[in-house]
């Protein structure tokens, strides 16, 4: 069996490229083939119309910065960086003056003397970036960089790298299983599962036009219903546990005949006034279970005719919302997407 498979992916010059995905769905693997640090059984690896498919890490001019830092605990930051000018051959007599920059360019100057030991985890990560950084390689490669940090210091970072990112406008590869962080920090997200590609698209297109049912449970809050299309009624959709509904009649006939699956995000959920609504013509009674109030929006869990069914309403709790109540809940056509099934 191969750890990852038939993974095809172009990388923009300049582009911040996320490989999202769960525990053991390829992305490391991915990574260190880019790196050199795996050899691919098949297939190649380019840069720039070069193949470096053979090619040693270090002949690569790609930086890679992993999660566990891996720095030199007997040198000092600044030793630390020079390491890989070093390995390089970089002019000697220039030196001092790129790492200083590189230094600076992740706010570490004032840190120069110390050693790894001296410096909080976030501290210890920026080092190790500006070593992946200083040799001016093609790429960056960063394998969840922000791991080990808390949750505060993870989304300064975030930010920071952000701005590298923008001011170096170094083609970067990151990887997370974090969905938030790749929404936030990516161009394009290429989301993995099990070895394979299932998506690659700007994150806005992840969310709202998933390819596969598993990018749209992986991505965000979901609901997915399964259903049939039904072709005797233009945008018309049967659903095996809530019966017909409406959908937007373009993506209907896209989507073809046989079995779909209906995925409506939860924000897109919302309670409805009894009698009918031309506009809201999808509704259903719903049987609220647990409310999570978050103070700016109130998750409401609950389900329809056994179905599971999730619904997110942005601001204060209305009082109809109560737990073991039972509401009128809708949604429009066209709120859905759907996923053909394979
Ligand atoms: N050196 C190896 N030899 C054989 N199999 C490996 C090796 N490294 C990883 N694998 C397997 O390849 C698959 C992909 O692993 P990989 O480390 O790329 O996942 P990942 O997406 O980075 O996961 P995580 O989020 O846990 O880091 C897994 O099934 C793993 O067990
Ligand atoms: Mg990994």
């Amino acid at each position: 069996m191969n750890a990852v498979d038939d993974i095809s992916i172009d990388i923009a010059k300049g582009e911040f490229l996320t490989f999202l995905g769960p525990s053991g769905s390829g992305k490391t693997t991915t990574l260190m083939m880019i790196a050199g640090f795996e050899e691919p059984s098949a297939g190649a690896i380019e840069l720039e119309g070069e193949d470096l498919t053979r090619r040693k890490p270090y002949e690569r001019n790609i930086g890679v910065v992993f999660q566990n830092y891996a720095l030199f605990p007997h040198m000092t930051v600044e030793r630390n960086v020079a390491f890989p000018l070093r390995m390089r051959r970089f002019p000697r007599n220039r030196e001092a003056a790129r790492v200083r920059e590189i230094l600076d360019l992740v706010g570490l100057g004032p840190f120069a003397g110390k050693h790894p030991r001296e410096l909080s985890g976030g501290q210890q990560q920026r080092v190790a970036l500006a070593r992946g950084l200083v040799f001016n390689p093609d790429v960056l490669l960063l394998d969840e960089p922000l791991g080990a940090l808390d949750k505060s210091l993870r989304e300064q970072m975030q930010v920071e790298l952000k701005r590298i990112h923008r001011e170096v406008g170094i083609t970067t590869v990151y990887v997370t299983h974090d969905q938030t962080e790749a929404m936030t920090m990516s161009d394009r997200i290429a989301v993995f599962s099990h070895g394979k590609l299932e998506q690659v698209a700007p994150p806005l297109e992840v969310y709202h036009r998933p390819r596969t049912r598993f990018v749209g449970e992986f991505i965000g809050d979901s609901n997915i219903f399964a259903g049939a299309v039904d072709e005797s009624q233009p945008g018309c959709v049967t659903l095996e546990a809530l019966g017909p509904v409406r959908v937007d009649v373009e993506a209907w006939r896209r989507v073809g005949k046989g079995a779909v699956d209906v995925l409506v995000r939860p924000e897109r959920v919302q309670p409805a006034a009894p009698g009918a609504d031309p506009a809201l013509p999808n509704r259903l009674v719903m049987e609220i279970g647990v409310i999570v109030n978050y103070g700016d929006r109130v998750l409401v869990i609950g389900s329809a005719r056994g179905q599971r069914l999730r619904m997110r309403i942005a601001g204060a709790q209305p009082d109809a919302i109560r737990e073991g109540a039972k509401i009128i809940v809708g949604w429009r056509p066209g709120d859905e997407h759907l996923i053909a099934r394979e």
